[in-house]
């Protein structure tokens, strides 16, 4: 039934109007060419991006649907990637908790949240496996291990679209980028991928595999070159592996501008080359280089493409499109996102979330939990009431940040103590973000001087010297990591770990929290400062969650999903390689590098608790196996901490 209301559709589209489904149209001004209005009342459109506006959503629909020569209804798309106005921890933060529920009821709430503003469709989740730590993107994904990896992506499909894709609580989600992406040389971002089919069959692409199996309906192209072919054009991914041998049945949509980008990869001789080759390698729809809008009907007039070549790009389109119900609901209802937004287990969730997230890297003399009955507090760090900072990167258009602060959440915690504040130096980065500039035309703010810098790193000793206890936050800001957030070195940026040397100095107990979006190489801290709770991005309710685990209302359970290397250098680094000549513990060994220690400074999967476990009668089910068998693995786990740490959980049980 559905094929046949595509085919009358398609019986009744013009050319011009097929290849209008295979854009995405900006709804930005950074984007030069025509309106987007004119271009949809003039052919339609596949999907709009870049908007976020409610009303201008339906202003938009009603020329598609009522104006546009077929009337198809538009796709509103946007990267909703850990909350629309309820954030939610990072998703490398969420794989920490290696519980699938912690993604799969964030992004409920989520998707939620974003179908009640009227968009349809999001750029999520991103499943590039990462050992490179200074990949600015790894903040985006679950880390460095395809197993975790595989059941965050099919938890995040799970979370964004249900069961039912017509369900309207929920949006379409797109497995993203297909794929090598978080192999870029030295973690440079965009650069190329050189991999082995071995390392993407085993290591990257199987957290894309998982995605297809949850039912996702998009894919989105990612922009680099895989072993010299750019991934838009890339015939072997998006043919062969995605479509023959994963049976995929939705889309793909390029990353933005990556169809015409293929002719600086010098894959494509001019953008009608570039068009050609996205469309004859499967690619389906076009993010904002309009270069299929620009060249399709050439291409045809010529005969270098055919009608049905277009029209079997259409189909899974179109096919999305009815099967979300979006014939007979374009439209989104005016002032439902506030009510939504109003429910109060949305908090909840992302408070619960992050707590489950938070790794507690160290707990020396068991420094933590503190007591609530502590007279003086200071929390010292440029991040300590940074919403920007708690909230993290790649936050939707326009979004506000609102996020309980750590500052905020210890406040809240000790209605009773004197809680003071100082920030220090101010941290930024050497290179500004394009996204803090270009995009947001906004100017930066000029950088301290150093006068300023020295008396906010006085100011910040002195508030700790007054103190019975330190909470020092520190860690990156938000946009040091995500896109275009590359850097060579893991150090804690700017004068952050001279301030925690003067701080520890003072002999007041100290504990250290870190909001980052990627391992950080925190060797002086990890020596001397007694506790260390990683906690990442956290999200809206990140501060409450700190101090929940701060004060001992929660357990932290944690894991890391990625290692922390020594030094932005030793990366990539990660746990499952194969051994070799003198491997660590063998009578010969040779240590990797003669200037320190090649192993990570915390180790994936490291996470310690309030409670301390025993492991015993670990059994294996066959000491040999044979491809295809499965092998049970057991042990039993006791809580041998003498107490209950282990159930407790926070406000949200769902
Ligand atoms: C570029 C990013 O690489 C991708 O992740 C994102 O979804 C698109 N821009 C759209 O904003």
């Amino acid at each position: 039934k559905i094929a046949e209301r595509i085919e009358t559709l398609l019986a009744r589209m013009s050319l011009e109007e097929k290849v209008g489904q295979l854009a995405q149209i900006s709804g930005a001004d950074f984007v030069p060419g025509p309106k987007a209005e004119e271009i949809i009342r003039k052919r339609g459109a596949g999907s709009v991006l870049w908007l976020n506006d409610t009303k201008k959503f339906n202003e938009l629909q009603k020329i598609a649907v009522e104006e546009s020569p077929s009337g198809i209804p538009l796709l509103f798309a946007l990267d909703v990637i850990h909350g629309y106005r309820t954030i939610f921890p990072v998703p490398l933060a969420m794989a920490a908790s290696w519980d699938p529920d912690v993604p799969e009821k964030s992004q409920t709430v989520a998707a939620r949240e974003a179908r009640a503003a009227g968009l349809h469709w999001t750029f999520g989740p991103m499943l590039d496996i990462c050992r490179d730590t200074r990949w600015g993107r790894i903040v985006e994904g679950a880390g460095e291990d395809p197993y975790l990896g595989s059941a965050m992506a099919a938890a995040q499909v799970r979370g964004f679209q249900g069961d039912d894709i017509s369900d309207p609580e929920r949006v379409l989600a797109c497995a993203k980028h297909f794929a090598g992406y978080g192999y870029s040389d030295a973690g440079r971002d965009y650069d190329p991928s050189y991999l082995s089919e071995t390392q993407l069959r085993n290591t990257v692409l199987p957290p894309f595999k998982a995605a297809v199996e949850a039912g996702v309906a998009t894919f989105m192209s990612a922009y680099m070159d895989l072993n010299d072919v750019p991934a838009s054009g890339n015939r072997w991914l998006l043919r062969q592996v995605l479509r023959k041998e994963w049976a995929f049945e939705g889309f793909v949509v390029s990353d933005a501008f990556a169809v015409a980008n293929m002719v600086i990869q010098g894959h494509a001789k001019d953008r009608r080359e570039a068009a050609l080759r996205g469309l004859k390698a499967g690619l389906n729809m076009d993010m904002s280089s309009y270069t299929y809008t620009e060249n399709a009907a050439d291409l045809v007039a010529k005969g270098d493409l055919t009608v049905a070549e277009i029209e079997e790009l259409v189909r899974p389109i179109l096919a999305l499109k009815v099967k979300m119900g979006l014939f007979e609901h374009p439209y989104v209802e005016e002032g439902l996102l506030e009510k939504v937004v109003a429910r109060p287990e949305h908090r909840q969730v992302s408070r619960w979330a992050a707590q489950r997230s938070m790794v507690l890297l160290k707990n020396e003399g068991g420094l933590l939990p503190l007591k609530k009955d502590i007279k003086k507090v200071a929390v010292i760090g440029p991040l300590a009431d940074s919403m920007e900072a708690t909230e993290g990167s790649w936050m939707v258009f326009g979004h506000k940040p609102a996020a309980v602060t750590v500052l905020a959440g210890i406040r809240a915690k000790l209605p009773g103590a004197e809680v003071t504040y100082a920030p220090g130096p101010e941290i930024r980065r050497d290179i500004p973000s394009w996204f803090e500039s270009a995009m947001a035309g906004e100017t930066r703010k000029p950088a301290q001087t150093p006068e300023e810098s020295d008396a906010a790193f006085k100011t910040a000793v002195e508030t700790a010297r007054a103190a019975d206890q330190v909470v020092m936050v520190l860690g990156e800001t938000d946009l040091m990591a995500g896109e275009a957030a590359s850097r060579a070195s893991l150090d804690l940026p700017g004068r952050q770990e001279e301030l925690l040397k003067a701080v520890a100095e003072l002999g007041t107990p100290v504990a250290l929290v870190l909001l980052n979006g990627r391992p950080l190489s925190v060797n002086w801290a990890a020596e001397n400062i007694p506790a260390i709770l990683e906690a990442w991005e956290p999200g809206t309710e990140g501060g409450n969650a700190v101090a929940d685990i701060l004060f001992g209302d929660t357990n932290p359970g944690g894991k890391l999903p990625v290692g922390f290397p020594r030094k932005g250098s030793h990366a990539p680094l990660y746990y499952a390689r194969n051994l070799t000549h003198s491997p660590e513990g063998s009578p010969m060994y040779n240590p990797r590098y003669w200037d320190g220690l090649p192993t990570p400074l915390y180790p994936f999967g490291y996470g310690l608790s309030y409670t301390t476990f025993a492991y015993s009668n670990l059994k294996v089910s066959a000491p040999k196996t044979k491809v295809g068998e499965t092998v049970t693995v057991s042990v039993e786990v006791s809580n041998n901490g003498g107490s209950s740490w282990s159930t407790v959980w926070g406000p949200y049980y769902g």
